[in-house]
This record gives C-alpha cells, sequence and structure tokens, in this order.
C-alpha cells in the first residue's frame, strides 16, 4: 500500500515535469489521426504517441499501432529494429502482389534501430538509437529521422542526420567501430525514391515480405491475415495463396540461390532496378529478374575502376573472388562499398551467402 503510493507519487512528479527530461507527455495519448502537418514535423517522438520506450533499449507500439516484421530486412550495421504501422480509423491499405502495399493519407509507417555493444548477447546493453517515420500526407509520403536521447526516454526530430561512432562486437566475434548513419531528410530520397519524380515510396511492406508469422499479445498470427482481421487490409488472398520471400538466414524458407536472391532485393534492388539510383548500371537485382545478364552473370562493369577491385565481370559463374558483386558488398572503402549508404561495417553473413550462391552456379568462363 505504502509502495504504490510513492509510486503514484513518483509518477505525479514526473508528468507534472512538462518539459523536462522525462519527455513523456501527460494525459492521454492517442495518435494524430491525419493531422500531422507536413510542413511543421513533431519536434519529439512522443508527440505522436506511435512508439514509446519500453525499457531494455526497445520500443512498444502505443494502443491501435501494429507492430510488423519482414522476411528478409535490410542490413545496417547490424542494427537490430522494430517497425510498426498506423492507419488512420476507418482507412485500408490495398492488397498487391508485387509492389509495396499503397496505404491512404494520413498512414505512419516507423522503424526504430537499435545496437548492443555485442552482438553475440543481442538483447544485453542495447541501446535505441533512432527511429525514422514515413507519413503519407496528401502531398505524398514525406520521411522524417528522429535521435534518441541519452536519457533513453524520447526521440527529437534531426532533420540533419548524424553519423554516431559506435565500437560492435559482431555475431562471429570481430571487434569493429560502426560509423553508423542516421540518414538526413535529404538522403532519405536517396533509397526511397525512384528517378526520376524523386517522390519517396515504401520500400518493405510488400506482400511477400510480410507473409510471415508474428508473435501478437493475442498469439502468433500470420501479419497478411492479422491486417486483414484488424480491417487495415483488403483484398489479401489467404496466406498460403500470396507470395512469400524466403528468409535470408534460415535454410528451411528456400535454397541457397533463393535466399541469396531475397538478400539481395532488399539490400540492393531499391537502388539496382529501372527506376532506381543505380538504373544506368544495367545490374538490377530484384527476384523478378531472370535474364542472367541482368543480374551480372559476365557482365563488364559501365565504369570500370577502383570500385571494381581490378575485377572484370559483376558475377563470374563459380568464382566469387572474380566476381564485382562480392567484391562491393565485402568492400568497406567508399569508392567500392554497396550499398553507397546506410553500411560501414560488412555483413559477414549476407557476404557469406552471396558468395555461396556464386560459387554453386555452374562453372561457365566469361568470354
Ligand atoms: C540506405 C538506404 C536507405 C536510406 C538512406 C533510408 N532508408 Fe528507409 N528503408 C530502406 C529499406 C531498404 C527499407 C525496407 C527494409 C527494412 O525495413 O529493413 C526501409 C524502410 C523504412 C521504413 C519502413 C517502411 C518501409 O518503407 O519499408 C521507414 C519508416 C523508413 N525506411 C524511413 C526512412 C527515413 C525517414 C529515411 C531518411 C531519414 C530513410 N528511411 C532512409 C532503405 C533506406
Ligand atoms: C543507394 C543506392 C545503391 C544501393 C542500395 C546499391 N547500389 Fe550498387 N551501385 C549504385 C550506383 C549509383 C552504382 C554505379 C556507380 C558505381 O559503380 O559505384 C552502383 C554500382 C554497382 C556495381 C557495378 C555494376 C555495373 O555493372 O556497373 C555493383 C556490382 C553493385 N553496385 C553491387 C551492389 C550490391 C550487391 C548491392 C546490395 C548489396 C548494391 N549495389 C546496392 C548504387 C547503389
Amino acid at each position: 500500500m505504502r509502495r504504490s503510493a510513492a509510486a503514484l507519487a513518483l509518477a505525479a512528479g514526473l508528468a507534472g515535469c512538462g518539459g523536462g527530461s522525462s519527455g513523456a507527455p501527460a494525459g492521454p495519448c492517442s495518435p494524430p489521426g491525419a493531422g500531422v502537418d507536413p510542413d511543421r514535423p513533431a519536434q519529439r517522438l512522443s508527440e505522436l504517441c506511435l512508439v514509446e520506450a519500453a525499457g531494455g533499449g526497445t520500443v512498444a507500439p502505443r494502443p491501435g499501432v501494429v507492430p510488423y516484421d519482414l522476411n528478409t530486412p535490410l542490413f545496417s550495421d547490424y542494427a537490430l529494429k522494430t517497425r510498426t504501422v498506423w492507419l488512420p480509423p476507418g482507412t485500408r491499405a490495398a492488397y498487391d502482389a508485387e509492389a509495396p502495399l499503397d496505404l491512404p493519407v494520413g498512414a505512419i509507417v516507423t522503424k526504430t534501430f537499435a545496437l548492443p555493444p555485442d552482438l553475440r548477447t543481442p538483447t544485453a546493453a542495447l541501446r535505441l538509437l533512432e527511429t525514422r517515420l514515413l507519413v503519407r500526407t496528401a502531398q505524398g509520403w514525406r520521411g522524417y529521422p528522429y535521435l534518441w536521447n541519452a536519457a533513453q526516454t524520447d526521440a527529437t526530430f534531426q532533420p540533419g542526420g548524424a553519423v554516431l561512432q559506435l565500437p560492435l562486437v559482431t555475431p562471429s566475434g570481430a571487434a569493429v567501430t560502426a560509423s553508423y548513419l542516421v540518414p538526413s531528410v535529404t538522403q532519405c530520397a536517396r533509397c526511397h525514391a525512384d528517378t526520376p519524380d524523386g517522390a519517396l515510396h515504401l520500400l518493405g511492406p510488400t506482400a511477400r515480405n510480410l507473409n510471415r508469422t508474428l508473435g501478437y499479445p493475442s498469439g502468433p498470427e500470420n501479419q497478411l491475415a492479422h491486417w486483414s482481421a484488424a480491417g487495415i487490409l483488403v483484398g489479401a488472398p489467404a496466406p498460403a495463396d500470396a507470395p512469400r520471400l524466403p528468409v535470408w538466414n534460415d535454410p528451411g524458407t528456400g535454397s541457397v540461390a533463393a535466399r541469396a536472391r531475397a538478400w539481395l532485393e532488399v539490400n540492393c534492388a531499391f537502388c539496382h532496378s529501372p527506376g532506381g539510383l543505380a538504373r544506368t548500371t544495367g545490374l538490377y537485382l530484384g527476384t523478378g529478374v531472370t535474364d542472367p545478364y541482368q543480374l551480372g552473370v559476365c557482365k563488364p562493369p559501365v565504369a570500370a575502376g577502383p570500385g571494381s577491385g581490378g575485377l572484370a565481370y559483376d558475377v563470374v559463374p563459380g568464382d566469387p573472388d572474380a566476381s564485382i558483386l562480392v567484391y562491393r558488398v565485402a568492400a568497406t572503402d567508399p569508392v567500392a562499398v554497396m550499398p553507397q549508404l546506410g553500411r560501414s561495417v560488412v555483413s559477414d553473413e549476407g557476404l557469406a551467402l552471396v558468395r555461396q550462391w556464386i560459387a554453386e552456379l555452374p562453372s561457365q568462363p566469361c568470354p
């Protein structure tokens, strides 16, 4: 009794701090409806009532905000990610078998990044780094980065982005220092916009990448089925009839080739596609690409030079060491690193998968 009275007094004291370091807004909190002003983004993430710090370097979705996960995610210097989607009440997304789901005006998608100092014990000393927002306004998608404070209570709008120097031990035990990028508002477009119109769009939530089971408070359920039942998705077939992307690091979900192609789609194809930033290379890495030359087989690079590591072809079947694609996934030097931004350390596991895929391609000398 005495203890709970003290806890109440403490809570009241914190709520009364207003602009203090606690960051938690007083009173009820509900997501903002369609009322996010694209010209005046919220200064604090907590004002939007989408996710809140839940301790131990994690965030929890607020009521009405739906968490989601992807079969195969983008690698971002080993950061662990929590994603959520929120749709204004009464609105829904239309199912699409191919393209990322088209969310209605007012929708807000969040992605929160956290890193522990040692990836071998990922929940120990986990820290929240940043939360990125994509907001669907009447004028299209807008992207906003928020940087978490040292007290881990709230995140502040950071339009110019940041680079964080973070010592890391990777899953295989290597000690590295990540120059971790919190992208600026302008940098969102490097990956989220197609050329030439430059309009931002969603990347992750395709039916095939969402088609998996997630643990909800109500129990485990397929995400497409859950979204349909929650009334935020219309027109979706039964999950068994929807396409499904393999989980890149789960051999039970696909062959080496299928998982490597899934990894390349999510990590590379948003630039390496006919509308992407790397369209002029003619190297297209989406899972739908069937022409071996477009996939890099015996294809000389458009720009020879230091980015190619002195090698002649993007992919030499059966020979990962002769393949520029492998060289650039293994690179950290800015002239060669792929993706061009958003990664400063090597994904040893992604590299191993791509190497194995090329090693297993029937050996073929290039002309
Ligand atoms: C290096 C490329 C890159 C940059 C730069 C980038 N993103 Fe993304 N982002 C991605 C990819 C790829 C995904 C989907 C895969 C995933 O979620 O792991 C994604 C996913 C997201 C999502 C979840 C919804 C979706 O589209 O899948 C949000 C929200 C988001 N990004 C916001 C931002 C904002 C805001 C910025 C700029 C401050 C930004 N991103 C910069 C590549 C990038
Ligand atoms: C943010 C955009 C972006 C992303 C993401 C990206 N690339 Fe690139 N890539 C480029 C651009 C631009 C070029 C052309 C300039 C150059 O060669 O550096 C290029 C060139 C290449 C080339 C030379 C291709 C040729 O035939 O000329 C290879 C190989 C390559 N990228 C591999 C990859 C791989 C593998 C990934 C994913 C792990 C990836 N890239 C992700 C932008 C990107």
